[in-house]
């Protein structure tokens, strides 16, 4: 008999159903090759459900959410709808109600894809970024007083539990052991980097600083680094190559995931995991909804494609995973951009590529 998972398709708004249904394509490809089944259930969640019915994200559905093995995530975000409300209701309550405590994003620079970096290509841009996903800025703590004055105060609260910090660690060490350079046959060593900035936050780093290298102590095989987090950004434009494994805190994962992300040819390419290892994990291009190609069949599905991927792979069809990211290995050289109605093909040929190429 074969395997069967049960995925929540959530396409989302702008581009999302676009690039969800190409990735959907290839990942059914991917079922039919390697012999499992997803059984796809679609929810609509997003901006256009909340201009109609004012809801979010209820507690019903998120209750459902945790009885699927995966879910796959086009984009949220809509113009008619003040900043913030979709972002924390669905995006941000997602990851924290199914503690999806890890952010993983591959930085992988694939054949054929424009760097912006010279004298940079596939072999100098091949690192992860694993960004703690639960606390820190985004926990949501702060607030104003005597607003509207001249003494008003803004307070938002950066926090840490021990907790937190040593899971996300322990999975990092976790990771680079298994998908490290010298894991992947690509170098002597497997590195773990801390990005933080333990010269100016100095409690928050005095914890992270102190869990990585008492949890990192029962990981040998691993080599420890500590980066500052602006010299990382200077770094990762520098000399890419240096890095195999990064982990970082939520806000500055945030900011310096954007920056990997131009450096693998744009929002276009980078995919991204919301990971809870021992739950239900989240799969997303890490780029929104790009209102203005919504709808003309333009804009670029592979971020969908690789996340996709990334699901299967979490599901633990690793080879199905790893052939969806041959396959695009493949396309990639065929294109003539990464960008948006650039790329000398249609969002659905592209995923036609994939697909094929797989095949
Ligand atoms: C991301 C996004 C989100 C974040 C926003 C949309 C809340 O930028 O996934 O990187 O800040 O985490
Ligand atoms: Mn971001």
């Amino acid at each position: 008999m074969s395997k069967s998972y049960k995925i929540a398709v959530l396409p989302g708004d702008g581009t999302g159903p676009e690039v969800i249904a190409e990735g959907c394509k290839v990942l059914d490809a991917a079922a039919a090759k390697f012999g499992f089944k997803l059984e796809k259930v679609s929810y609509d969640l997003g901006g256009e459900r909340y201009l109609r019915t004012g809801e979010t994200l209820s507690d019903s559905v998120v209750a459902e959410l945790r009885g699927f093995d995966a879910i796959y995530l086009g984009a949220i975000g809509h113009t008619d709808v003040k900043p913030g409300i979709l972002e924390k209701g669905v995006l941000l309550r997602l990851r924290f109600e199914l503690d999806q405590y890890i952010n993983l994003r591959p930085v992988k620079l694939y054949p054929g894809v424009q760097c912006p970096l010279r004298d940079k290509g596939p072999e100098q841009i091949d690192y992860c970024v694993i960004r703690e996903n639960s606390g820190g800025l985004y926990t949501g703590i702060g607030g104003l007083s005597r607003k509207g004055t001249k003494d008003e105060v803004a307070v938002q609260q950066m926090m840490y539990t021990y907790a937190q910090v040593e899971r996300c660690l322990r999975y990092a060490f976790e990771y680079a052991r298994k998908y490290g350079r010298k894991a992947r046959g690509k170098g002597d060593i497997n590195k773990l980097a801390l990005v933080g900035k333990s010269n100016v936050l100095t409690y928050m780093y005095e914890l992270w600083n102190r869990v990585f290298d008492e949890v990192g102590s029962e990981y040998p095989d691993v080599k420890r680094e500590y980066y500052h987090v602006d010299a990382t950004c200077l770094y990762m434009v520098a000399c890419p190559e240096m890095f195999d494994v990064v982990v970082t805190e939520n806000m500055f994962g945030d900011i310096i995931t954007d920056l990997a992300a131009i450096t693998q040819g744009g929002l276009g390419v980078a995919a991204g995991g919301n990971l809870n290892p021992e739950g239900v994990s989240m799969f997303e291009p890490i780029g929104g909804t790009a209102p203005m190609w919504t709808g003309k069949n333009a804009i670029n599905p592979l971020a969908a494609i690789g996340a996709g991927a990334m699901m299967l792979t979490a599901l633990g069809e690793e080879k199905a995973g790893t052939s969806i990211e041959n396959a695009i290995s493949v396309t990639t050289p065929k294109m003539k951009s990464q960008l948006a109605d650039q790329m000398g093909f249609t969002t659905t040929q592209v995923g036609d590529l994939v697909a094929e190429a797989l095949a």
